[in-house]
Parts: C-alpha cells; structure tokens; sequence
C-alpha cells in the first residue's frame, strides 16, 4: 500500500483504520466474511481498467482476450461448484441480480410470493421502498408463531389463494433450512416462476450441508460475500432455456460495463469453493452457530425456532427488556459488531426491533472454533447484563486479545 500511502494519507488512514477494526473486533454480523488475499488481490488488479460491455467473445470493444479468459473461468467454476445449466456471473451484487430475474421475467404489476420481511425476508424481495415493491404486487408468507418455522401446507394456501406469478425462496435472517423441493411443489401447482436466493446460504450449499435449490429452482440468485466469501458482487443461475433473457436484461438490460476485477475475483472464489478445506470451513461455520446459541440459550436467551441448523440465529431479548438496537451498541462498546433484528411478530419496528442476529462465518474464516464460542457467548451475555463503560472497556481489551491470537490476513496487505 506504499503508493497509496504517499498519493492519498486519508483515504490510506481509512483503510489501516478498517483493517484494525477488523483485526480487534469479534464479527457477528450473518451477512459478513472476510475473503482471501488471493481475492483481494484479484480485485485490487488492473482489470478494474478495461470496457468489456458484453460477454466473452462477444464484446463491443476491443482489448478483451485476457478478461474474456477470466470471465469463461468464472463462468466454468460457477457451474462446477453449482451444477447449474447456465450462469451470469456479471451482476455487481445480490440486489442486482435478483433485480435482473425480475426484469426478465415479470411485467410491472405481476404478483411475487415471498417472506415476509419481518420474518426474515430481504428488501428485494418486494419491500415498498424497493424497486421490487414498485414495480409488482407483493404477497407474503412467514413463519408460524409457536415454532418459528414456515408452514409449507400455508405457504401453499397462500399461493393458491393468490395466484402469483413468481414465488421466492431465500432469507436474510431464516435459521432453519429450506425446502426448496417444497418450493418447487408450491410453484408448479400455481404454475408460477420458482427463484431461490440462496444469497446467505450459497456456501453451506456448495459444500453440501444446504438442501441444493438447483434442481428445482428456475432461477437461482445470491451475493458472492457472504458464506461463499468472494468479493462484494452478485451471481445468477438459471435454466438453460432462461439464458439469453437473463443475459440480455444483465447487460444492456440494468447494467453497463462489467467489473472485470470483480469477475476475476469472483473466478478466484469460485476455485476456493472446491476445495476441501471450504467443505470443512463451511462445517465449522455450523458447528460454531450452534455452539453460540447452545451457549446462549443456556443463558436464558430466547432465541427464534429454538435454535439453528445454519449459519446464523436470531435471539429474542423481550425477556431481557434489551431493546435490539441497544444490544448492539452495548455490544460494539465491548468490540462485538453484530446487528440489530426483527424477530417474527415483533411489538417494535424496523428502527426499533426486539432482537439480534447472530452469525459465524468470519469468524470461523479467522479460525475460531467451539472454545471460542463459549467465550463469546459468555462475554455477551456479561456485556448485556453490565453494561457500564469500565465493564464494556475490561471485555473490550480480551476481546482484542483473542483476536490477536487469529490473524485474519497472515500477509501484509
Ligand atoms: C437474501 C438476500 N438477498 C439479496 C441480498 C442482497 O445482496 P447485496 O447486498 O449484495 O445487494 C441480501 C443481502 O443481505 C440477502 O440477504
């Protein structure tokens, strides 16, 4: 970072800053990873230079041959590690890509079935600021009170009763696993398009630990940073016979030149995700979420469905009269990042929810196994029950000590 250093001291000050957060901060947040070197590099590489507006051999300028190469090997690994029958791998990120399945395949005021957000859903999936709740007619579904859990016999009633013409599978904060095969049932009897976004979920599935959407889904769509742990962008799946639609509304459709340094990263990723150690990586991600809320739920702590067969939960704190947006600032006090939640059937808002998410893909990617999630657990929970400065500052400094013990980037970046 030399040349950064000398060219621009803010911007430069800004990254060691983050790069310290990183490193001193346990990091909870479900959405979050922190990708390899070999990522990193790729997508701090000179392809961020070149126009490639179109796909591999079909570029509208010249100088393409090396980014074509890089994009046909993102392409290859995609449907390697997906066995899908088609895959753009072109959108800049989650929301992209779901907003180009939409695009493609509905016309405004055309009917999605999806979760409710509340209840775990994501704002792409038809929420009213969105451009999915612009542009269609939202329908929901959650979970039923008493188990946390969808109810896939009322998912049907409500498709039946319905009639949309997309249904969505895929969460933001679901910690129970999903039944695409039901999905697929429920969209074949009301002769609807069935998308799964897998955007939280992408690794547990590529390593096998996830019911596998690809079979089932038309569409399949999700974030490359999340579980997978590549860059920040976006990936879209589909059925052959889907292909040049989604293409097309890819590119010229929602988005201009491609990001060549992202799609190498992403071709990187991909090549990672093959691998062995990521199959046990993504193991561990779930060995870890359940020794935390084991641990918490020990300690009193409610936490939705019971507990998890993923990579995240969702804790309850109306029994500990802890707002969820208190939490989180108590917690980020005591050099714990995670966020504020909505629980199903929250009494409070979106601003104002009554829980917490909970995940453990960094810091399983940093190496930190069930000991450590004792630890943590324990280190909420005195956090959540003192929250005064000189304790949050005390659990604060051992947090930053576990930390040193797992670096999160063993070269110098
Ligand atoms: C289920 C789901 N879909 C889509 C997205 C959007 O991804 P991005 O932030 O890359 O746009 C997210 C992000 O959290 C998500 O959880």
């Amino acid at each position: 970072m030399d040349m950064l250093k000398q060219a621009d001291t803010e911007v430069y000050q800004a990254i060691q800053a983050e790069k310290e957060r990183q490193q001193n901060q346990i990091e909870l947040i479900a959405s979050e990873n922190y990708c390899s070197s070999a990522v990193l590099q790729a997508q701090g590489s000179v392809m961020t230079n070149k126009y490639a507006e179109g796909y591999p051999d079909k570029r509208w300028y010249a100088g393409c041959k090396n980014v074509d190469n890089v994009e046909k090997l993102a392409i290859k690994r995609a449907l390697d590690i997906f066995g899908a029958e088609h895959a753009n791998v072109q959108p800049h990120s989650g929301s992209s890509a779901n907003m180009a399945v939409f695009f493609a395949m509905l016309s405004p005021g055309q009917k999605i079935l999806a979760m409710d957000l509340s209840h775990g859903g994501h704002l792409t999936h038809g929420f009213e600021k969105n451009f999915s709740g612009q542009f269609y007619q939202k329908i929901t579904y959650g979970v039923k009170e008493k188990t946390g859990r969808i109810d896939y016999d009322e998912v049907m009633a409500i498709a039946k009763k319905n009639n949309p013409d997309l249904i969505i599978a895929g969460a933001s904060a679901y910690p129970r696993e999903l039944d695409f095969a039901k999905f697929k049932e429920i969209s074949d009897e009301v002769n609807a398009l069935f998308l799964a976004d897998i955007a939280h979920i992408a690794g547990l599935i590529v390593a096998g630990l996830h019911q596998d959407p690809v079979p089932y889904a038309d569409f399949v769509t999700t974030s490359t940073h999340k579980t997978l742990r590549g860059p920040r962008a976006g990936l879209i799946l589909c059925k052959a016979k889907y292909a040049a639609k989604i293409d097309q509304m890819v590119f010229p459709g929602i988005q201009g030149g491609p990001l060549m340094h992202v799609i190498a990263a992403k071709a990187v990723a991909f090549k990672e995700a093959k691998t062995e150690e990521f199959k046990e990586y993504q193991r561990q991600i779930i060995r870890n979420a359940q020794a935390l809320s084991n641990a918490l739920k020990n300690m009193g702590y409610t936490l939705i469905s019971g507990g998890t067969d993923n990579h995240l939960f969702l804790v309850d704190l109306t029994n500990k009269k802890l707002p969820g947006i208190e939490a989180q600032v108590i917690l980020e006090k005591a050099g714990i990042s995670l966020n504020r939640n909505m629980i199903p059937f929250d009494k409070g808002s979106a601003f104002n929810p009554s829980g917490i998410r909970i995940g453990t893909p960094s810091v399983t990617t940093r190496g930190m196994k069930e000991p450590e999630m004792m630890q943590i657990a324990e280190w909420i929970n005195l956090a959540i029950s003192n929250p005064d400065e000189k304790n949050l500052t005390s659990i604060k400094s051992k947090v930053a000590k576990l930390c040193s013990s797992f670096p999160i980037y063993k070269d110098s970046l």
